[in-house]
């Protein structure tokens, strides 16, 4: 019972320092935009991905699995491996509302996600 309420406790402290540790915005694209454009919708080489009006819960995923090292790749691995859960909703958010010339149909079965 001790052990549970300590995991809980250390659960809860751990997501509110991940939070808490969230950087501005502007900082954080700042870095990507380096090779994603400043809102995602450049690829200043062809091996760089538009960002720019992807779903947001698919951009999540992609951060937290390069963060995690469960999708690999060089460069995106060292690129996420300090972002907070808040810096990645953040900045999935950020780049899903960014217009591209690059079109992400709504998610048929989810009405919901359109236009996210
Ligand atoms: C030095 C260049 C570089 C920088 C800086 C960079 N990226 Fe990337 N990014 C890449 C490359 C290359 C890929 C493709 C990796 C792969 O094949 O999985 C990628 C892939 C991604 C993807 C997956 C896109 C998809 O369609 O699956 C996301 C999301 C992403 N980057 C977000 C970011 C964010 C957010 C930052 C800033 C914190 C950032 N990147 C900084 C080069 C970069």
């Amino acid at each position: 019972m001790r052990k549970t309420l300590a995991l809980l406790t250390f659960c809860v402290a751990t997501t509110a320092v991940a939070e808490e540790e969230r950087r501005p915005l502007e900082q954080l694209v700042g870095t990507c935009a380096a090779c994603h454009g400043q809102r995602g919708d450049e690829a200043l080489q062809p091996s760089y991905p538009i960002l720019a009006g992807q779903h947001q819960s698919y951009l999540e995923q992609a951060l937290k699995q390069y963060r995690s090292g469960e999708r690999n790749n060089a460069i995106m691995n060292g690129q996420a491996a300090n972002l907070s859960d808040g810096d990645i909703k953040a900045l999935a958010a950020y780049y899903s509302r960014q217009e591209a010339a690059l079109y992400t149909p709504a998610y048929p079965d989810r009405e919901g996600q359109a236009g996210e």
